[in-house]
C-alpha cells in the first residue's frame, strides 16, 4: 500500500517536473522567435540598401565610357541600351535581343551540330507566347547541286505571306548556290556538311535542317524536299492542309522482306527489337513537337550510326523506327510526298519534258483513292511529287495556273 502510494507520489512528481520543462523551452522558444525576427528585419534593411546603393552607383557610372561628351551620355541613358536598334552597345553590356532569339535573321552561324542539337532542343515551359505567333511551314531542300526548279517554287511562294512559311537550303559544301537578292531563297543556305547517298550523313544533314528550322519559334511544320520535288497545289492548300493536320506524315511500315526486316542487325537489341523495326520514304513531313524529339535523340541515333551500314539504309530506317517506338500516337504513318514506282526497279520513275501534261498533275493529285486526314477522308493524298527531271521545267512552267493554283 504505502509503496504504491510513493509511487504515485513520484508519479505526480514526474509529470509536474516534466510540465515545468515543457512550459520553460516554450518560452525560451518564443524567445528566441522574437530575438530572431527582430534581428533579422535589421539584417534585411542592412544589406538591401547595399545592392540598392550599389545599382545606383553602377549605373550612373557605368555606361558612359570616360572619353564620351555629356551629350552621348544622356544619348545611351534614355536609349535604355535598346539592342534592337543600337547593337553597338552589345560589345560592352550583354544585351538580349527577343527578336533574334525568336527567329535568327542570319541563317549562317558558327554553332556545331551538338551545339545547334542542344538549342533546337529547348522547350518554353509557358504556355502563351509574348508575341502574335502565326504558325509557319518550314519548307527544307535538301540538295546536291543547284535547284533546277528554282524558278516553280519561285512561282509557288510569289505573293505568299512571308509569315506563313520559311525556306532553308541543305546543299553539298562543294556546290556554290547563290540566289539573286529578288528571290526568296535568298541567304537561306544553312551551314551544311558533305552528303553520302545510303550512309548516315544523308540522316544527319536531315537533323541539320530540322536543328536550323527549330530556331524559329513559328516554325510549326516541317517539309523535307529534294531538288526534283515540285509542289502540286498551291500554296494556300498546302498551308491549310498542313497546319490543319493532327498527325505528322512520316512513311512507316513494316516490310517483312529482305529489303525492310532483313536489314535489321541483332547489334541493336536490346533497345531496338525486330519487332520495331520499319522502312519508310525519307521525304516526311512532321509537326514541331516531333521534330524537337528527333534532334533530341542521341541513344537510337547511334545504334543506326553504328549498326546500319550497307546495305541498311539509315535515311529508309531510322526515323520511321523511332517515331514508330516512341511516337505512333503523332503519325499518320503515310508520306504526302508522290512517287512513282509503277515500273519496277531499284529506281522510282523520273518524269521527263514529254511526260508533264495536266493529266498527269490530275493522277497524281487523284488516282481515285482516299486518304485518312486526321478523322475524315479526303482525296488529297499528295501535296508534293518527285521526281522530276531538269529538262521539265519548261513544261511544268507552262502548266495552266488554272490548274496549279499558282
Ligand atoms: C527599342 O526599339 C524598338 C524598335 O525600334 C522600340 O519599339 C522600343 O520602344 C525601343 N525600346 C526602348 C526601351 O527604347
Ligand atoms: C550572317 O552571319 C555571318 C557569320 O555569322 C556573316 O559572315 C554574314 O555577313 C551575316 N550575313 C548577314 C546578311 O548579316
Ligand atoms: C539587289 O541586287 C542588285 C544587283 O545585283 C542591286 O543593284 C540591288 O541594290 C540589290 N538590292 C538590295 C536590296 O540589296
Ligand atoms: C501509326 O502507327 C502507330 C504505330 O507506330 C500507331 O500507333 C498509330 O495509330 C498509327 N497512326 C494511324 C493514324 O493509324
Ligand atoms: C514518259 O514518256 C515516255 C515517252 O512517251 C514514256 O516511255 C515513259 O514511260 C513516260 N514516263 C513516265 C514515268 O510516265
Ligand atoms: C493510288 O494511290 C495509292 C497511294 O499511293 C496506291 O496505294 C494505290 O495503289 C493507287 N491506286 C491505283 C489504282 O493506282
Amino acid at each position: 500500500m504505502r509503496v504504491k502510494v510513493e509511487k504515485d507520489e513520484l508519479m505526480l512528481k514526474d509529470s509536474s517536473i516534466g510540465l515545468i520543462k515543457l512550459l520553460m523551452v516554450l518560452i525560451l522558444f518564443v524567445i528566441g522567435i522574437i530575438i530572431g525576427l527582430v534581428s533579422s528585419s535589421h539584417i534585411d534593411r542592412y544589406f538591401n540598401s547595399q545592392p540598392n546603393n550599389f545599382y545606383m552607383n553602377y549605373v550612373t557610372v557605368a555606361p558612359a565610357p570616360s572619353y564620351t561628351t555629356a551629350i552621348e551620355k544622356t544619348k545611351v541613358r534614355d536609349n535604355g541600351y535598346n539592342c534592337s536598334t543600337d547593337l553597338s552597345n552589345c560589345k560592352q553590356q550583354d544585351c538580349l535581343s527577343m527578336e533574334g532569339f525568336r527567329m535568327p535573321k542570319n541563317v549562317t552561324h558558327g554553332m556545331r551540330d551538338k551545339e545547334l542539337f542542344w538549342r533546337a532542343s529547348l522547350v518554353p515551359d509557358k504556355r502563351e507566347y509574348p508575341f502574335e505567333r502565326v504558325p509557319k511551314v518550314a519548307f527544307m531542300f535538301l540538295t546536291r547541286g543547284p535547284l533546277p526548279f528554282l524558278m516553280f517554287w519561285e512561282r509557288f511562294f510569289r505573293g505568299q505571306d512571308g509569315n506563313k512559311y520559311s525556306i532553308y537550303v541543305h546543299s553539298n559544301p562543294g556546290v556554290p548556290l547563290s540566289f539573286p537578292n529578288s528571290s526568296v531563297f535568298y541567304q537561306r543556305q544553312i551551314p551544311s556538311q558533305d552528303v553520302r547517298w545510303g550512309t548516315v550523313t544523308l540522316v544527319d544533314a536531315e537533323r541539320r535542317l530540322l536543328g536550323n528550322a527549330l530556331l524559329d519559334f513559328s516554325n510549326e511544320r516541317f517539309v523535307l524536299l529534294s531538288e526534283s520535288c515540285i509542289p502540286i497545289y498551291n500554296f494556300p492548300t498546302i498551308y491549310k492542309y498542313l497546319i490543319g493536320s493532327t498527325y505528322s506524315f512520316l512513311d512507316s511500315y513494316d516490310d517483312p522482306t529482305r529489303y525492310g526486316r532483313g536489314r535489321y542487325s541483332l547489334r541493336m537489341k536490346p533497345d531496338i527489337k525486330l519487332r520495331d523495326w520499319r522502312k519508310g520514304s525519307q521525304w516526311f513531313e512532321i509537326q514541331r513537337t516531333l521534330a524537337i524529339k528527333i534532334v533530341s535523340d542521341t541513344r537510337y541515333y547511334n545504334l543506326f550510326k553504328w549498326y546500319c551500314l550497307p546495305s541498311c539504309y539509315p535515311d529508309e530506317h531510322y526515323l520511321p523506327t523511332f517515331v514508330n517506338m516512341f511516337h505512333g500516337a503523332l503519325n499518320s504513318n503515310r508520306t504526302i510526298t508522290y512517287v512513282d514506282w509503277s515500273l519496277g526497279g531499284p529506281h522510282p520513275a523520273s518524269f521527263q519534258a514529254e511526260n508533264i501534261t495536266e493529266n498527269l498533275i490530275q493522277h497524281i493529285r487523284n488516282n481515285g483513292t482516299t486518304c485518312s486526314y486526321n478523322i475524315e477522308k479526303t482525296s488529297i493524298c499528295f501535296l508534293f511529287a518527285r521526281k522530276f527531271n531538269p529538262n521539265a521545267l519548261g513544261s511544268l512552267l507552262r502548266l495552266p495556273s488554272t490548274l496549279l493554283g499558282f
